[in-house]
Parts: C-alpha cells; structure tokens; sequence
C-alpha cells in the first residue's frame, strides 16, 4: 500500500511539474500561473490547491503571481557569491531599477534571486527564463539586458 501511495504521488508530482511547465511557457502568460489554473490541475490530477501550490513553492522557476517577460535569475549560493554574484545584482538592480522579486513597470523584467543553479565551476551564474548564462560579466549582462529588449532572447 505504502509503495502504491509513493509511486502514485511521484507520478502526480511529474505531471505538475509537466503541467507547470507548459501552462507558465505559453504565449502571453505573464510568467505565472494563476489560481484559477492552480485549481484546474489540482482538479486534474485529484489534488487539493494546497498541495499544488506547496509543490509549486519547492521550484522557483513557477510563479503564483505575475512576473515579466524575462525573469533574471541570479544564483547567489557560496561559489556565485565568491565570484561577484552580489556585484552583478547590484548593476542589474542599478539598471533595471529594480529589486529582488521586482518586476519594471514596463513588464519585461523581473528580477529574482535563487540558490545553486547547478553548475558551481562556472560561477557567476543567472538563469533568464529557462536558460543558463555561465561565468558571468557585467559587459555579458549588458549584453544580455540588450538582447531581452531586443527580442533576441526566449521570452513567454
Ligand atoms: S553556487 Fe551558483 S550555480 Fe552553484
């Protein structure tokens, strides 16, 4: 009974997971998904909306509130940290004009900060949406601030 319990709810939690995924990636969606599409798979998968949201709090990269069309997410774990993660999120701040969990008035940006992002030997390291930047320096994040409003990069 245990394992059937265990297998069912690792089951469900891959099928939010995947849910999560592709409702927050579709056109337009401001970077979120909003409650009542929370309770649309809680429906779904035969989950309370409680157990949907504190699934959807263990990955920062889904939302319960709107947010930009670029979320800059910027690891600040101990190797970022060591090699200027706080410098760079102080320029974008500075930049963007804006703080952590900060979105600009014009919608495009969202500012976030996160912990390992998995890849330590190439510290400093961002997220923007769902793609890595590696070894970070302010002149590729000025770069990459270009290419966002630009549309050169992968927005929702
Ligand atoms: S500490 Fe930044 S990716 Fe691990």
């Amino acid at each position: 009974m245990g394992i059937v319990d265990n297998s069912t709810k690792e089951r469900n939690r891959e099928n939010i997971l995947h849910l999560f995924h592709s409702m927050q990636n579709r056109k337009n969606s401001k970077n979120y998904i909003p409650e009542n599409e929370r309770k649309e798979i809680a429906q779904t998968l035969g989950l309370s909306i409680a157990e949907v949201d504190g699934v959807m709090s263990f990955y920062h990269l889904f939302s319960p509130t709107p947010r930009g069309k670029f979320v800059l997410r910027i690891c600040d774990s101990l190797s970022c940290r060591i090699s200027s993660s706080l410098e760079i999120y102080e320029y974008i701040s500075h930049e963007l004009g804006i703080k952590r969990g900060e979105t600009t008035k014009d919608d495009i940006f969202t500012l976030e900060v996160v912990n390992c992002l998995g890849s330590c030997d190439t510290a400093p390291n961002m997220m923007i949406n769902d793609t890595l930047y590696t070894s970070l320096t302010i002149d590729i994040v000025d770069n990459l601030i270009i290419n966002c409003r630009n549309g050169k990069e992968k927005s929702v």
